[in-house]
């Protein structure tokens, strides 16, 4: 059974496991290299300890099988360790993070997914967002940006709330 709740320091180690293992089947070869170059195992267990605040984890009896997280209107990361892929984990993830953007009072979320990631894509695509088009995301290590192509991909989820026409 997949529960949701928030992040507590405890899951630091895991997600930050899961993310680089995620991280690398759904960007290496699709990102420029110098991205891959320090997105480090390492890497990605000190951006998880500094990103549990923002984190909503799915625990699947027990074990951490994957986790979203939030900055305001854009879906930031949608990672599922493979064994919990194509189980409806993802799903419930992605369903409980646009909710979250909706509850901030956002009318519409976005994500940045990269071009060649078909599988990421297929699964956003199937949850009801369309593509909205090339851009560069500005990726982050440390103080300096990476661009990496990415498509915007976009959601409405005001839930058919009024909106003035
Ligand atoms: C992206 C992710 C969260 C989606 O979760 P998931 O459980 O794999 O998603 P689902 O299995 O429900 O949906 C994936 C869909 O893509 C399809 N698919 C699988 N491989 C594919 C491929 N190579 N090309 C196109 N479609 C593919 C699946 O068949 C499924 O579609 P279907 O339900 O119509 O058959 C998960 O795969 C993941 O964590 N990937 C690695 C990290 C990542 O890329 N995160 C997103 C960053 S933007």
């Amino acid at each position: 059974m997949v529960e949701l709740r928030p992040a507590t320091e405890a899951d630091a180690e895991a997600m930050g496991r899961v993310w680089a293992s995620a991280w690398r089947d759904g960007h290496l070869g699709l990102v420029p290299e110098e991205l891959a170059e320090v997105r480090t195992p390492e890497s990605f267990l000190e951006r998880a300890a500094a990103r549990v605040a923002d984190t909503t984890v799915a625990d699947v009896d027990g074990v951490l099988a994957g986790f979203f997280m939030v900055d305001r209107d854009e879906v930031e990361q949608v990672f599922v360790d493979a064994p919990h892929r194509g189980t409806g984990v993802a799903a419930a993830l992605l369903a409980e993070a646009e909710r979250r953007v909706a509850a901030a009072g956002h009318p519409a979320a976005w994500l940045a997914v990269v071009d060649g990631n078909a599988r990421a894509r297929r699964f956003y695509e199937k949850a009801g967002w369309h593509d909205a088009g090339p851009f560069d995301y500005a990726a982050r290590d440390g103080a300096r940006t990476i661009p990496v192509p990415c498509r915007r991909y976009v959601k409405d989820v005001s839930g058919g709330a009024a909106i003035p026409r």
